[in-house]
């Protein structure tokens, strides 16, 4: 047992300085529990100079990082510079000279997850990361350790703020780019917001979460990824007045038991049930919905960004680590993937669809259009028709499940048709229950 365990913090940015901070504080609790401290030996940082807002001795600031890997006082090695580049080296360098690793970063995890957990595993060492996914809300954790004596079905999320912020103002009545701009004031979105809007960001979060809720690897490259630019204010309001909310959502199942068997995994704006909880998630607050076969339905909910609520869950894996580093118990509970499920083709998968057509407005043509479904093998389970200013019919369809195949095939005869003027959006109607 260790008196002073020290950390070398790769990284000073919004997360790395509210690691400094939860970490530089007196905390009774971390000190008792572990029977030592934690003390922040080395931090790395590009520019040493740069005014940062938190009082740190200039002594600890280092400019490469094989002064923190190559030192063997240093036992913990915190990852928040992001990106693949240079952190994927440090955290493979870090474990294979046996130190634990604790990252926040999610392009790294949803990436190279195999990669540098079989890394972890090989050296006997902890690699943990549950501030990639959700930041201050406990979710990697939860499905690696305390559901574990479930077989987990789904794992559904609103995990990407900006666009959860964005779709709440529309929703409010906001337009599309103003409410952009409100998230971006509000720092909730990048200058540049392409990775949150165009879903990217929470197509690498729910690769972490399938790979670990399904125990089988999946990229983030490998999940359907459809950003929210596409929602129109009228998608919003129609939503609304069939009893549905609009969310981008990321979704994973497993269908093990069907002659298609294999991993769902993909991200989408789609309309929720109004009475789901996820529907209640509003601002830029994420929750995660997982429905296990023994524990049922459980829902984490929290602040899905931000320096402190990220911090802590960092916080929080270094002390697990450093309390297996006390008692001798690194690597001992890793989570290399050990299955190989197939991912489904979006063409394959079943869901309801929502539907917004223009066409002229006179009689038979919804009977042409309803002829084209039925081809197809499409189940409509309820019709809105209003008329537009420009004398045209707006017709709003809702399927029962439907193969995303044979509903994409209607559609293309559909907006091939005379009568009508334009298929204006599709949307994936997410039911209550898998
Ligand atoms: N921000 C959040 O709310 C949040 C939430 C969950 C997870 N995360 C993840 O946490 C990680 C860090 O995010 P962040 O928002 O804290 O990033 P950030 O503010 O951009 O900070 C990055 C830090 O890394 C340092 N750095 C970057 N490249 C470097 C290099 N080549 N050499 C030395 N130092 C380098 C920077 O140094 P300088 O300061 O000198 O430029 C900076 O201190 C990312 O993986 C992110 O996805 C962030």
């Amino acid at each position: 047992m260790s008196d002073v365990i020290n950390i070398g913090l790769l990284g000073l940015g919004t997360v790395g300085r509210g690691v400094w901070q939860l970490l530089e504080r007196p905390n009774d609790v971390i000190t008792n529990r572990l029977g030592c401290r934690l003390k922040i030996k080395k931090i790395l940082v590009r520019d040493p100079a740069k005014e940062r807002g938190v009082d740190i001795p200039a002594s600890l600031f280092i400019t490469d990082a094989r002064e923190i890997l190559d030192d063997d006082d240093i036992q913990i090695v915190v990852e928040v510079i992001g990106g693949t580049l240079l952190a994927r080296q440090a955290v493979n360098q870090a474990l294979a000279a046996g130190k634990s690793v604790v990252t926040a970063n999610k392009e790294l995890m949803a990436n190279f997850g195999q990669e540098v957990m079989e890394e972890a595993e090989r050296r006997g060492a902890d690699l943990f990361f549950e501030a990639s996914v959700g930041a201050g809300i406990p979710i990697i954790q939860p499905l690696k350790v305390s559901l574990v004596g479930n077989r987990i079905q789904r794992v559904m999320g609103i995990i990407n703020g900006t666009t959860n912020f964005i779709l709440s103002k529309m929703d409010d009545g906001q337009g599309y780019e103003a409410a952009l701009a409100e998230a971006q004031a509000l720092g909730y979105a990048e200058r540049d917001p392409a990775d949150d809007i165009e879903g990217k960001d929470a197509a690498a979060k729910i690769a972490i979460l399938a790979s670990i809720a399904f125990n089988s690897r999946v990229t983030a490259g490998q999940v359907h990824t459809e950003g929210i630019s596409a929602v129109s204010a009228k998608d919003i309001m129609y939503a609304r007045e069939l009893g549905y909310a609009v969310k981008l959502l990321a979704v994973a199942k497993l269908d093990d038991g069907s002659k298609s068997s294999g991993i769902d995994v993909r991200v989408h704006p789609a309309m929720i049930p109004l009475d789901h909880p996820l529907a209640a998630v509003t601002e830029a607050y994420n929750a995660i919905f997982v429905e296990g076969d023994a524990a049922g339905e459980l829902m984490f909910f929290g602040q899905g960004a931000g320096s402190l609520p990220t911090a802590g869950a960092v916080v929080a894996d270094v002390v697990l680590a450093a309390d297996n580093i006390q008692r001798s118990t690194a690597g001992r509970l890793g989570c290399t993937c050990f299955n190989s499920w197939p991912i489904r083709p979006i063409d394959e998968v079943e869901s309801s669809f929502y539907i917004l057509i223009e066409a002229m407005d006179r009689p038979g043509v919804l009977a042409q259009i309803a002829k084209v479904f039925g081809d197809h093998q499409v189940s409509i389970g309820n019709v809105i028709q209003k008329q537009t200013e420009q004398g045209l019919a707006e017709v709003v369809f809702m399927t029962h499940r439907v193969v995303e195949g044979n509903l994409r095939s209607a559609l293309d005869q559909i907006a091939a048709l005379d009568v009508v003027d334009k298929v204006r959006n599709v949307i994936r109607v997410e039911v209550g229950q898998t």
